[in-house]
């Protein structure tokens, strides 16, 4: 019987966040494993991140596809095969397609460098976020994970941590801060939420 889940981490970019999951997850503290890597783009440092660790990485652009059932299945084969349990947006910047959000309905969960509902939704991503919070004189920010749906930066919130923002803050700075919580953050949710579905399994 497995005692360890399967995710897989759809990212777009620089894949630190895969990185701090991989290895909470080598070192036990999470009973799971990164079984697959979806990136929207090739050139993400995370498909890199994921050859060094071993792990399969795979880009997925649906525009390669010649119709969108066709490019919506292709993805939903690919996580059937792997035998993923959870999926992990770790700065993904396309939405997942609806077959995919329903075959995993309550098993995805998203990053979000703020505390949403504040500084969220289309286009609201990287250093943009960070800018409209210092231009918005914000004291605090932070980081919110919660279950994605058919909506950015929407479904239910599962954890949020604050950081403050200083007056002197530039994004770049902000956004350093923020991405230190995000390392610890979300290995911690993913821990609850791996214990949880394996013991709903009975494994
Ligand atoms: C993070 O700030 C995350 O909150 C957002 O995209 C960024 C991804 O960073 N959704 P990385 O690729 O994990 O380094």
């Amino acid at each position: 019987m497995a005692d360890k889940l399967r995710l897989a981490v759809f990212l777009s970019g620089g894949g630190s966040n895969l990185q701090s999951i991989i290895d909470k997850c080598a070192e036990g503290y999470i009973p799971a494993e990164v079984a697959l890597v979806v990136s929207s783009t090739k050139k993400a440092f995370g498909l890199t991140r994921a050859d060094k660790a071993g792990i399969e990485g795979v880009v997925y652009r649906r525009k390669k596809f010649p119709d969108g059932k066709t490019a919506d299945t292709w993805l939903v084969n690919l996580l059937d095969d792997h035998k993923i349990d959870i999926i992990v947006l770790a700065g993904y910047l396309k939405m997942l397609p609806p077959p995919v959000v329903k075959a995993f309905k309550g098993r995805i969960y998203n990053i979000h460098p703020a505390l949403l509902p504040k500084f969220g939704g289309k286009g609201m991503y990287g250093l943009k976020v960070h800018r409209a919070v210092i231009e918005a004189r914000e004291s605090e920010s932070g980081v919110t994970i919660h279950k994605a749906d058919e909506i950015y930066d929407h479904g239910e919130i599962v954890a949020q941590e604050k950081v403050p923002v200083f007056p002197e803050d530039t994004p770049d700075e902000l956004a350093a801060r923020v991405l230190k919580v995000e390392h610890s953050l979300y290995p911690k949710v993913l821990k609850t939420v791996s214990e949880r579905l394996l013991k709903e399994m009975g494994k």
